[in-house]
């Protein structure tokens, strides 16, 4: 129960939702946005074209087609921009909404990668521990959410997921 961290690709991974590191078009890109375009077949950019976009930092939902997951939560994360644009609250942004539409549609378990530090190049630590921060403290007072899992895809990302539950705890 609670929050977890693994390594391992989110487009196989059984949770109710599984997030996607998106951007603001919606329209499918690279990383792990474009394995999950990919893994959940061409009915996901049909759903995410009549979505018209996502502001970043806010989130939105679609069905899971071909995934194991139900659902996927899209979301635009922050470009790091040397950190003095918004980015830290822009992130944090990222993963209450992505929380909040989860438990608006009952979801139970909810697995994210790690928003923004990869093409977007935020740095991993900092993310890490706002991804820890938010999850943990969201965790508290949820009622349909009972586990997250940040679902990291290389060892650099899970230890760093890991170094900033440890701290948190
Ligand atoms: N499973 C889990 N995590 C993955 C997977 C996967 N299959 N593929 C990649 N990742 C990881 C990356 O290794 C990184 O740790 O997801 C994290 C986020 O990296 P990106 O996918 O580059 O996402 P981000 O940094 O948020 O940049 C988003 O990239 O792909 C485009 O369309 C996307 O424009 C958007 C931008």
């Amino acid at each position: 129960m609670g929050f977890s961290v693994v390594r391992g690709d989110i487009t196989t991974f059984r949770a109710d939702a599984i997030v996607n590191a998106a951007n603001t078009s919606l329209l499918g890109g690279g990383g792990v946005d474009g394995a999950i375009h990919r893994a959940a077949g061409p009915e996901l950019l049909a759903e995410c074209r009549a979505l018209h976009g996502c502001e970043t930092g806010q989130a939105k939902i679609t069905a899971g087609y071909r995934l194991p997951a139900n659902y996927v939560i899209h979301t635009p994360g922050p470009v790091w921009q040397g950190g003095n644009s918004g980015e830290e609250a822009l992130l944090a942004s990222c993963y209450r909404s992505c929380l909040r539409l989860a438990e608006e549609n009952g979801c139970r378990t909810v697995a994210f990668p790690s928003i923004s530090t990869g093409v977007y190049r935020f740095p991993l630590d900092r993310a890490a521990a706002i991804a820890v921060r938010e999850i943990t403290g969201f965790l508290k007072t949820s009622a349909a959410v009972r586990e997250v899992t940040m679902v990291c895809f290389d060892g650099v990302t899970e230890a760093a997921y890991q170094a900033a539950l440890a701290k948190a705890e």
